[in-house]
């Protein structure tokens, strides 16, 4: 009898030698008589120990990791085919302490099913939210997402409810499901993760979305850097289809090219007809007049992958996570100068600081970890007196702060502050779409003067005359303009990073 060992297929998981652990395992399971069947898994998200190879015995799962090509001999003669002691032994993985205390309902199938397995996908519950929805009327289901309190996953944390029933109520001869999988806010990465480790929870949340409005096309806008998670998708889509889980939706995926702005809805829906990334003016909101000037649902791939639990499992239990009006649970992702990066899907309330120190372990280079990004490039900056905020929308917004796509970038005491401040107004002119003057001419000014205050030059630019005030009171002035006069988040926002660093670390604003 064969012994099922997965490795994973996620693309981090890959970076570090996934692809070529799977193979020194084919071959030395051949080389040593013993019968091994190979599942590419997705990752479990414990980032710091991939590739992470788990292997099915009689007692459960074992866990190894991280295995490098060289480790895989002396794994075979210490037998871990049967889950015996080994230095890299970590047991089971869902005893690990980083995944115990997990609440995993988007994430609950990543990582433990092949994630291009539809028997696989049926026997952990996929598809049962689908096969109830069906048997209701589109304002029911609705009335189940609304009921949830689940509000959008990309970052404006918009009712998803209010959403698809706006959709529902707009008389169309077609309308359009829309996946926004652009993912590209810094330090984020749990849509990938998704993508590659569970496709058919994307795919079962936009079917169930078209039933529910009466849509009857979809596409997912996938990232170009992505390619792993579109291969995965499209595969998914042709084994869905064939199954006959998708008879009367149309998905289809389509590439982006690289731009930030893109991942902005409306930008994205102009990218999809095929023009350029530019942000559209509001209103009409995209729910009237969408793709091709149709209605049409854009959400966020874990908005989507949050829809067969509620269906399945009902509005009240996904409700009973979180805390205030931020209901259910948003898989964190830990990244920058972090201990033990990875994915940690937590109910709302958590604080930052069980994340960074109960999950992440504090900072990788030992040091104090002091400013910590939320939200991707347009969240603002948090010092350690903020670590213990808890992570919901209202109580990060009361603070200056946002949740977002939950993307956590931490810095240790090294980080220059004002250097940060620079690049996210830096960022800010490289991804504007140009279409008004606060974000496009803004946002180069803005750098002009953040060198100026650096440099401790004067307002006008002319050689060391510390003019600082003058140059703060500028810069203020300009993050004002940004705040008030932009069209969308990118200028919109750009203000927040650059505000908090300077609020909560001025000294680094000081030239030497
Ligand atoms: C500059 C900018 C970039 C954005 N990038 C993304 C992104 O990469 N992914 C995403 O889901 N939403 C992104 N958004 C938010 C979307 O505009 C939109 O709110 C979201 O797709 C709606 O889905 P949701 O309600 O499920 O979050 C971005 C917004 C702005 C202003
Ligand atoms: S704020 Fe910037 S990105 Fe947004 S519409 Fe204006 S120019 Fe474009």
């Amino acid at each position: 009898m064969s012994v099922t060992v997965f490795v994973p297929r996620d693309s981090s998981a890959i970076s570090l030698g996934a692809d070529t652990v799977a193979r020194e395992i084919a071959s030395q399971a051949i080389r040593n008589g013993c019968a091994v069947r190979l599942v590419r898994n997705g990752s479990r998200g414990l980032a710091w120990l991939e590739p992470m190879v788990e292997v099915q015995t009689p007692e459960g799962r074992i866990a190894y990791g991280p295995v490098t090509p060289a480790d895989v001999a002396s794994l075979f003669d210490a037998e871990f085919l049967h889950g015996a002691p080994h230095r890299l032994r970590l047991g089971k993985p869902e005893d690990h302490p980083y995944l115990a205390k997990q609440e995993r309902l988007t994430f609950a199938r990543v990582g433990v099913i092949d994630p291009l397995s539809i028997d696989d996908y049926r026997a952990y519950g996929g598809f049962v939210g689908l096969e109830k929805a069906i048997h209701r009327g589109g304002a029911e289901i609705v009335k189940a997402v609304t009921d949830s309190g689940l509000r959008g996953r990309g970052g404006a944390a918009f009712p998803a409810g209010i959403k698809w029933n706006t959709v529902l109520n707009t008389p169309a001869d077609l309308k359009y499901i829309v996946c926004n999988a652009d993912e590209g806010d810094s330090g984020t990465f749990s849509d990938r993760m998704l993508m590659e480790g569970d496709p058919f929870m994307l795919i079962e949340g936009m079917a169930i979305a078209a039933h529910a409005v009466g849509a009857r096309k979809g596409y997912i806008y996938v990232r170009s850097e992505y390619p792993y998670a579109e291969a995965t998708l499209r595969e998914a889509i042709r084994i869905a289809t064939a199954a006959g889980f998708l008879d009367h939706f149309e998905l289809g995926v389509r590439r982006g090219a690289g731009a930030y702005i893109c991942g902005e809805e409306t930008a994205l829906l102009e990218s999809l007809e095929g023009k350029r990334g530019i942000v559209r003016f509001k209103p009409p909101v995209p729910a009237i007049v969408g793709l091709f000037g149709k209605p049409t649902v854009v959400n966020n791939v874990i908005t989507f992958a949050a829809i067969p639990t509620i269906l399945a499992e009902g509005a009240e239990y996904y409700k009973n996570y979180g805390m205030g009006r931020s209901r259910g649970t948003l898989p964190f992702q830990l990244a920058g100068n972090i201990k033990h990066g990875g994915l940690v899907e937590k109910a709302f309330g958590v604080t930052l600081r069980e994340l960074l120190y109960d999950y992440g372990g504090g900072s990788r280079s030992g040091r104090p970890i002091r400013a910590v990004q939320v939200g991707g490039p347009l969240g603002a900056y948090l010092p350690e007196s903020q670590f213990d905020t808890p992570l919901d929308y209202e109580s990060f917004a009361a603070i200056g702060a946002m949740v977002g796509h939950g993307g956590i970038v931490a810095f240790d005491d090294t980080v220059d502050m004002a250097k940060m401040a620079r690049y996210a107004m830096e960022f800010c002119a490289i991804e504007s779409c140009g279409k008004c003057t606060p974000c496009r001419i803004g946002s180069t000014r803005g750098v002009e003067v953040i060198d100026k205050i650096i440099a401790g030059r004067d307002a006008e630019g002319g050689p060391q005359v510390n003019d600082r005030e003058k140059n703060l009171a500028l810069l203020r002035d300009l993050n004002e303009t940004m705040l008030a006069g932009s069209l969308c988040a990118m200028g919109g926002m750009t203000p927040f990073p650059v505000m908090s660093a300077l609020k909560h670390f001025e000294k680094d604003f000081t030239h030497a």
